[in-house]
């Protein structure tokens, strides 16, 4: 199993807001939503491009590009123009840092 990598500080997002990290060579946006932090990759099913730049709409996500919608929990598309979903990956808080783990491979 794969382990828990420290990728921000809880401080550092503000409920509402989110923050683009690097988790080796994967990108992936932290969201927090109502203090509970969603962890999506960066990339739109749709056309690849960056997912990052919206704020989270309840617990969804709309790609800037061309507006399709996320569910942050599940990464499932909820709208088109995309219909494949977008990985999710497990985060937790430990001792005020957000942790992400790399699941994919698992
Ligand atoms: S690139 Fe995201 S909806 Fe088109």
């Amino acid at each position: 199993m794969s382990d828990w990598i420290n990728v921000t500080s809880a401080d550092a997002i503000a409920p509402g807001e989110w923050e683009v990290v690097e988790l080796e060579d994967t990108s992936i946006v932290i969201y927090n939503i109502d203090g509970q932090f969603h962890a999506i990759e960066n990339v739109c099913s749709h056309e690849d491009a960056p997912l990052a730049g919206l704020p989270p709409e309840g617990d969804q996500v709309v790609c800037p590009r061309h507006g399709a919608r996320f569910c942050l929990r599940t990464g499932e598309a909820l709208t088109p123009p995309a219909y494949e979903p977008v990985h999710v990956f497990p985060v937790r808080v430990v001792d005020g840092i957000v942790q992400v783990r790399d699941d994919r491979w698992d």
